[in-house]
């Protein structure tokens, strides 16, 4: 635990080239253990329709249905720097939509920050978002809302040519007012090139060790989501195993009239169970 970080934190923590931690949760108990253990950020995810609703992908999750994981993350993690992740449809019509729904998350969850998937062409949300002093937090590479258009979750700026469309993304939502960027998926030479590039603090998920944090989403970390495990991620626990040994554990012990043992049990006072037994015999 400790003092919540704030944007000027994080500008000085990449002048002295010390590492933010940053991972995503979508509930009170993670968000609650991340703020114990000293978390730096915490972003309430799009990927919460992945890791928690089971959609194939992110596109079906609405302003209505993040809000309140985030309203829950905020009240766990008191001491983090929450983000909330602006969905699909939420800013890409036009900025009048990307300001109010920042607002939105600002308004009803406490947020310190917004996040934001595209380039050059959101631009004009993250001015506009930042001119209503709010802090917006751009997110390049891999970006799982046009993962259509990407054709996947394919690693991005593999060539100098990609390398530099996303260099001049990057320098683009700096000068748009940007508090931050996030890159995704892609190699290392080009995180740490786009790193080296800006001002502002770059945080990595699967963009190697050169940028000033890095980003896991907790449900790949932990070994929590089964359904793909991209290159990138390191598990640092398998939950899921975990989860299915203690759940055949408590099948196993209901059938076989091990659980529960009196331990488990509430118990009458003495003499109260006799006393029941003759009251129903009089009735
Ligand atoms: O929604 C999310 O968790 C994200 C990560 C993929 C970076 O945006």
């Amino acid at each position: 635990m400790g003092k919540r970080k704030t944007i000027q934190d994080f500008r000085q923590m990449k002048q002295s080239g010390e590492k933010v931690t940053w991972i995503t949760s979508y509930d009170y108990h993670m968000a609650r253990m991340a703020n114990e253990v000293g978390i730096n950020m915490i972003l309430v995810g799009d990927s919460v329709g992945m890791t928690v609703y089971g959609y194939p992908g992110t596109l079906p999750v609405t302003m209505d249905q993040i809000i309140p994981h985030t309203e829950a993350v905020r009240r766990g993690a008191p001491d983090v720097f929450v983000v909330g992740d602006l969905p699909f449809g939420a800013y890409h019509a036009n900025v009048e939509d990307a300001v109010m729904n920042s607002v939105r998350f600002y308004k009803e969850c406490d947020v310190d920050a917004v996040k934001l998937e595209g380039g050059k062409r959101v631009t004009p949300q993250i001015r506009a978002i930042a001119d209503g002093g709010m802090l917006v937090i751009g997110h390049i590479g891999i970006t799982p809302q046009s993962s259509a258009v990407m054709g996947g979750f394919k690693a991005q700026g593999n060539t100098a040519e990609a390398a530099k469309i996303l260099l001049d993304d990057a320098v683009a939502i700096e000068e748009a007012g940007a508090a931050m960027l996030l890159v995704e998926g892609v190699p290392a030479e080009t995180g740490k090139i786009i790193t080296e590039a800006l001002s502002i603090p770059v945080m990595g998920i699967g963009a190697g060790i050169n940028t000033d944090g890095q980003l896991m989403i907790v449900s790949d970390m932990l070994g929590l989501f089964e359904t793909f495990t991209p290159k990138f991620v390191k598990k640092y626990a398998n939950l899921a195993n975990e989860i299915r040994i203690a759940l055949q554990q408590y099948i196993n012990e209901v059938h076989e009239g091990k659980f529960p043992t009196s331990e488990y049990c509430y118990k009458m006072k003495t003499g109260e169970a006799d006393k029941l037994k003759a009251m129903m015999m009089k009735s």
